[in-house]
């Protein structure tokens, strides 16, 4: 399973980086805004300023939604590095541009996916990523981990290419359950990966090895 981290923040980039687990950076609009990054060329910069810390996929996401506008946006965002993947909302206009960008070689990731039918029509399309919001499904009082176990089954059942990429984690529980339904990808904000690191038994067991070391 790879992980991505899901901010625009660099600090945080970094700190995950230096763990030397990380795989990629997702960021969204949203995420941009968090962090004061504003203007197309601040943007671009930032997307550039990301993909010189990690090595793996940059998602990037286009404003636009219509056909054309996206796909002058993604065709303009992949020239600014080759990690660059170009994030597209599962709109009708969205499935044709992944679609398209497909057919010219370029890596997309299919965002603002909430059902099993919006993924399958995402990797009929040719998506190199879906991203199933799982954490938005908890809020609304559905099991967002079950639709990623349905998503994996479904994509491995035809042998579809794209990867699942679990996004909208929320907490710890979420990155293990995604790992036990077999998602491809997590994307999680840096406390949930932290907290993987977490047991009060290791903290325990260690405070008495050093001590029983250090006994005269
Ligand atoms: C995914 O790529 C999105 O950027 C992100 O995971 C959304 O998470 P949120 O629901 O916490 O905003």
């Amino acid at each position: 399973m790879k992980f991505f981290i899901d901010t625009a923040n660099l600090d945080q980039i970094r700190e995950a980086n230096d763990l030397g687990i990380l795989d990629g950076v997702t960021t969204n609009p949203s995420l941009m805004a968090k962090e004061g990054i504003r203007g197309e060329e601040n943007i671009n910069k930032h997307y550039v300023d990301i993909c010189n810390i990690v090595e793996g996929d940059v998602s990037a996401e286009v404003i636009a939604t219509d056909l054309d506008g996206m796909i002058r946006e993604g065709e303009k965002l992949t020239t600014l590095h080759p990690q660059i993947v170009v994030k597209i909302p599962m709109i009708k206009e969205g499935v044709k541009a992944i679609r398209y960008l497909n057919s010219k070689g370029i890596k997309t990731n299919c965002t603002l996916v909430f059902s099993a039918g919006q993924a399958i029509l995402a990797a009929k399309a040719g998506a190199t990523y879906v991203s199933p919001f799982i954490g938005r499904l908890d809020d609304i009082s559905t099991e967002g981990v079950e639709l990623i176990g349905q998503i994996v089954d479904i994509y491995r059942y035809y042998d579809f290419d794209t990867q699942v990429l679990a996004a909208s984690i929320r907490h710890t529980m979420h990155i293990v359950q995604c790992a036990e339904v077999g998602a491809d990808v997590v994307t999680c904000p840096l406390d949930p990966i932290l907290g993987l690191l977490k047991h009060p038994l290791t903290d325990i067991g260690l405070e008495k090895f050093l001590a029983d070391h250090n006994k005269k």
